[in-house]
């Protein structure tokens, strides 16, 4: 099967440059409306679709964000691979605003979010030991290195309800739990993705340093922005990159695709 990769960009990526047959198209699913139309298209010999996780003109919060419709809507019109890429805060120096951090693994801290598919009537556990598709990850990494920005591997990734942002209590124990970026939406997305059987990996733009550095001090909205701006192109030049890497390798190893192979638990003639 050809792939098809998907970017569900955050603040700061609403647009893929050099798509060609590009066109927004609406798609239902049971699971609801998704967070905007997806933009769907090719880049190269790869199908490329692209949905903003905020919707166009951000109106949903991190908790409103469909994420079950978006992934069920990705998975319906035929996704294989889909790439977040969305800002974070640092809990590390050396992770500065303006580098790219490869997120794996996660911690999840939202509380109110439907995180499954599954629930009464089908009950299924997949397993999330390694979260994120260690050949995407590893893809997108090469792109965003060959985009000229500063990459870190593997960074811990503490998704949080929001919408505010961590008290300085807050950001001190999580650095202390070892996390090393901080967002509000990667989660339940990744579960969702691995439920859906498709390949996830996440790229954190860092935009903060959270409120526990002392140098740096409070979070602060334009802070993010103008980081955004400033990353806007490399993020653009990285999703090139990572659809230029896909169309030279058909299938994905990982067995991302099997993740419900020995996952459900109600019988065949109960579902
Ligand atoms: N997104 C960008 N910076 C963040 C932070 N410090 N905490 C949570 N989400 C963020």
């Amino acid at each position: 099967m050809d792939r098809h990769l998907a970017i569900i960009g955050g603040s700061g990526l609403y647009q893929i440059d050099g798509m060609e047959e590009a066109a927004w198209r609406s798609v239902e699913s049971p699971f609801g409306t998704p967070s905007d139309e997806i933009l769907t298209g090719r880049l190269g010999a790869v199908r490329l679709s692209f949905l903003p996780r905020h919707g166009r003109g951000h109106v949903h919060s991190p908790t409103d964000v469909p994420y079950r419709a978006n992934i069920d809507a990705l998975k319906r019109i035929g996704v294989t691979d889909v790439v977040s890429v969305s800002a974070c805060g640092s809990f590390r120096e050396e992770m500065a605003p303006g580098d790219f951090v490869i997120v794996d693994p996660f911690i999840d801290r939202t509380f109110a979010r439907e995180k499954s598919f599954f629930g009464s009537g089908c009950v299924a556990h997949v397993s999330l030991a390694e979260p994120v598709c260690p050949e995407l990850s590893t893809t997108a990494r090469a792109a965003a290195e060959a985009a000229g920005v500063r990459v870190h591997d593997c960074g811990t990734y503490l998704a949080m309800e929001g919408p505010q942002f961590s008290t300085l209590a807050e950001s001190r124990m999580y650095r202390a739990w070892g996390c090393d970026v901080i967002g509000m939406t990667n989660m339940p997305e990744a579960k969702l993705a691995r439920e859906a059987e498709l390949c996830y990996a996440s790229v954190a733009m860092i935009t903060d340093y959270d409120s526990w550095h002392p140098e740096h001090g409070a979070v602060e909205i334009t802070q993010i922005i103008e980081t955004l701006k400033g990353n806007a192109e490399a993020a653009r030049s990285m999703v090139t990159g990572i659809a230029r890497a896909l169309s030279e390798k058909p299938s994905c190893e990982a067995g991302c695709d099997r993740a419900l192979e020995h996952a459900v638990m109600t019988a065949p003639e109960k579902r």
